[in-house]
């Protein structure tokens, strides 16, 4: 398999995105498998190559605040939340404008979008004359892809023309995902905008909508998410590890290392001063890390619950192995 080529050139990711092409594009938050989202035919490519199902919608990226009315309707809590957090890790669920085809909202009369906070992709937006539709530029239910070698290993050249290369993302985990409505906040996603940050700034009642915890009736039920082909556990440590003998463990943690006689074990600290927003971006690039190692099992604890801790716990519950097929 011939893989993408990866370069910073802005203007030939501009103009493979206007002949229709899928470009990767780097972000604050993970690389995005993008599109032109006003041509239908490149947002099949998408969920093609993506090989993602037709009923998950696409979030649009857009360069300018303004232009977020272009494509979505307002109101007051979203005009805050805009003038405080865009561009940023942070994507609103509105009702939608006929401007948007319906195959980037799989039929839903609302749109996901957002601004990224990254000069790059910024730049690049600026420079075209249409939004882009993007997923996270990985397969259906991998880690996402948080520099751009990630992305160049997940996919033919045929596939995606072209990787444009932004490094390393800093903030490392998708988006927070909310949907303002006029008196109340919905959570959809926990990701790099802390619930802290958002309360700080607009004092409405918030609810979830996100299923983090929502355990699968029959195990096998749901396709796992964020997930390592290495079988992942999660939860505490000391207990977990004395489930396993004679196994080769990687283990992921905050701070703490652990050891024991009955197995290989190799130690993956996030942050060594306990710096969750750290953890955060250190998240996926050490999971894809292990995984291309030769481990029987990962181990990851339960992060504490306080800023972007509650995105890891999320991302790091969904990538358990109870959730495969
Ligand atoms: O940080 C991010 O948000 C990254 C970067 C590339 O921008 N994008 C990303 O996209 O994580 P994706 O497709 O991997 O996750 C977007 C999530 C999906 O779970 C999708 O179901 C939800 O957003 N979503 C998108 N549009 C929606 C809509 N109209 N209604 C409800 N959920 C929507
Ligand atoms: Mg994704």
């Amino acid at each position: 398999m011939q893989t993408p080529t990866i370069g910073n050139n802005i203007k030939l990711a501009a103009s493979l995105l206007e002949a229709g092409k899928l470009v990767a594009i780097p972000t604050e938050t993970v690389y995005g498998l993008a599109g032109n989202a006003t041509n239908s035919e490149t947002v099949a490519a998408i969920f093609a190559a993506k090989q993602r199902p037709r009923f998950n919608p696409l979030i649009l990226h857009v360069g300018e605040i303004k232009t977020i009315e272009k494509f979505a309707e307002l109101n007051t809590i979203a005009s805050i939340l805009i003038e405080k957090l865009v561009p940023g890790p942070i994507t609103l669920l509105l009702p939608k404008k006929d401007t948007v085809p319906d195959i980037v909202t799989a039929g839903s009369n609302k749109v996901a979008i957002r601004i990224p906070n990254h000069a790059i992709a910024l730049e690049l937006l600026q420079s075209i004359s249409f939004p882009l539709a993007a997923p996270s530029a990985n397969k259906f239910g991998y880690v996402s892809p948080t520099n751009a070698l990630h992305v160049a290993t997940g996919f033919s050249i045929n596939e995606v023309s072209y990787v444009l290369d932004g490094g390393q993302t800093n903030i490392g985990i998708e988006s927070t995902i909310i949907e303002p409505l006029a008196d109340t906040i919905i959570v959809h996603r926990l990701g790099g905008t802390s619930m802290e940050e958002i309360k700080s700034i607009v004092n409405v009642p918030i609810s979830f909508k996100t299923n983090a915890t929502q355990t699968p009736q029959t195990a096998g039920q749901i396709k796992s998410h964020y997930a390592t082909t290495t079988p992942l556990y999660k939860g505490d440590i000391g207990t977990l590890i004395t489930k396993f003998k004679n196994k080769k463990i990687a283990i992921i943690s905050l701070q703490n290392s652990y050891n024991n006689l009955q197995n290989d074990i190799t130690n993956y600290i996030l942050s060594n001063d306990g710096n969750i927003t750290t953890a955060a971006s250190k998240l996926f690039a050490v999971m894809r890390s292990i995984d291309e190692q030769y481990f029987d099992i990962i181990l990851a604890e339960n992060f504490p619950n306080e800023g972007l801790g509650y995105a890891i716990n999320d991302r790091l519950n969904r990538a358990q192995v109870i959730y495969k097929t």
